[in-house]
């Protein structure tokens, strides 16, 4: 399984030779469908210039704290929500004890400290740096912490030393990268996840529908993939790419949907309802396409099946998770379905006009409602990328899931 594809990577590099090898690295991890953003430190760009890497990665590259242009653009706190990942490589002796010590005083280490995204840390130092106690008690900190550390690896320096402290081989780094994201939270589990809008034909070239992406859903699915699970996504019409591994049944309408989550159901352990079902369809599909006649038209409405609240009331051990979509009073309408559709956790999101997260978007927040026994608990999940939330969320409905 390819586990970077479209995974938002920001490569921090600090100041060593090895430098040169993360122009390579960028061309890689791209190579695997990967979103590659960059950070330079001053020393950094004393051995390569930025151009090379703003050439190969196509975006400007950030290399000032209190660049106001570079903060129009994306702002450094944005820059760290943006990554699902954050690899520092190479990782300089000096780099490596600013983390350790929390220090803030350049753009780097600032978004170090800013970012949620798992921290990948590459050493690249002269051997007797390497072999320093002050080096090894910060690797010996950054271990406890469970940093992933990549490397380094050993042999002839560019320095003419020969010893330990060399960065890992781009390949390597590009294929233990992946790791990152896997765990084995939901191994032996069938997840069926629904995604996308649903269209509901009006007549041949007609429909009604909405403005869902899909792109929570397929994310949910990458992560149960990555948590060990195997998954099944039923999807509405999207422009996604679908995941590699899932059993992906596309689907038009709701009552296709229907069909396909309850048959996918039947041996399932949990079912993430994560689309955005049309409510009603036309009772009539006109077999021709319809002419404009008339000032007004009405065209009469039945209400769809609701998918969730049908497969949660038939399914006493499926696990099930909703999703409220709301535009006002969030905690209320969020509470009233997960009783009505007799739910074990509902995941609830703004999708007001002003709001940044929901339909459409590549970032979320949410409030997740769950039974607890015999009380509701709440849990908030602050705004992050919608692969880094869904890695989130499979990791708290693994947790809740009772094995
Ligand atoms: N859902 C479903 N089938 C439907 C409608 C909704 O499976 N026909 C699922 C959605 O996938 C989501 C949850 O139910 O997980 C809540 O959907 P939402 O549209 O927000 O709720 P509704 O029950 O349709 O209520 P309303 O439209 O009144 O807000």
């Amino acid at each position: 399984m390819n586990l970077l594809r479209q995974k938002r990577i920001l490569l921090g590099i600090s100041g060593g030779i090895a430098a040169y090898k993360s122009a390579e690295l960028i061309r890689r991890l791209q190579d695997q469908g990967a979103d590659v953003r960059i950070i330079m430190t001053s020393s950094a760009m004393e051995f390569v210039k930025p151009l090379t890497y703003q050439a190969l990665s196509s975006y400007p590259i950030h290399t000032d704290l209190l660049d106001p242009n570079a903060e129009a653009a994306m702002g450094h706190i944005e820059l760290a929500r943006w990554a699902d990942v954050f690899v520092i490589a190479p990782a300089t002796a000096n780099t490596i004890a600013q983390i350790v010590h929390g220090e803030a005083n350049d753009l780097l280490s600032t978004v170090i400290l800013a970012s949620r995204a798992p921290l990948v840390v590459v050493p690249a130092m002269n051997q007797a740096m390497w072999a320093n106690a002050a080096t090894q008690a910060n690797m010996q900190t950054l271990r406890e912490r469970h940093i992933n550390i990549l490397g380094p690896d050993s042999g002839s320096q560019a320095c003419g030393d020969v010893g330990e402290g060399r960065m890992l081989d781009v390949a390597d780094i590009v294929a233990q990268l992946g790791d990152v994201f896997k765990n084995d939270q939901l191994a032996g589990k069938h997840v069926v996840i629904t995604a996308g809008p649903t269209r509901e034909a009006i007549d041949p070239v007609r429909y009604i529908s909405n403005h869902s992406s899909g792109k929570m859903g397929y994310a949910l699915a990458q992560a149960a993939l990555e948590a060990g699970a195997a998954v099944t996504l039923i999807s509405g019409p999207t422009q996604l790419t679908t995941p590699e591994r899932a059993t992906t049944v596309q689907v038009i309408s709701a009552l296709d949907m229907h069909k396909a989550a309850s048959d996918a159901c039947q041996d399932a352990d949990i079912f993430i309802a994560c689309a955005a079902v049309a409510d009603y369809r036309p009772i009539d599909i006109a077999e021709q396409k319809i002419k404009k006649n008339d000032d007004e038209m009405s065209i009469s409405l039945t209400k769809n099946p609701d998918i969730l609240a049908d497969i949660s009331h038939s399914h006493d051990s499926l696990f099930t998770v909703g999703f409220a979509a709301e535009t006002h009073d969030l905690i209320k309408h969020a509470t009233g379905k997960l009783e009505r559709k007799k739910l074990n956790m509902i995941i609830a999101n703004n999708v007001g006009a002003d709001s940044s997260t929901g339909f459409n978007t590549d970032d979320n927040a949410v409030e997740v409602l769950y039974q607890d026994k015999t009380s509701i608990k709440q849990q908030s999940f602050a705004q992050c990328s919608k692969t880094i939330l869904a890695k989130q969320l499979i990791t708290f409905i693994a947790e809740k899931h009772p094995s």
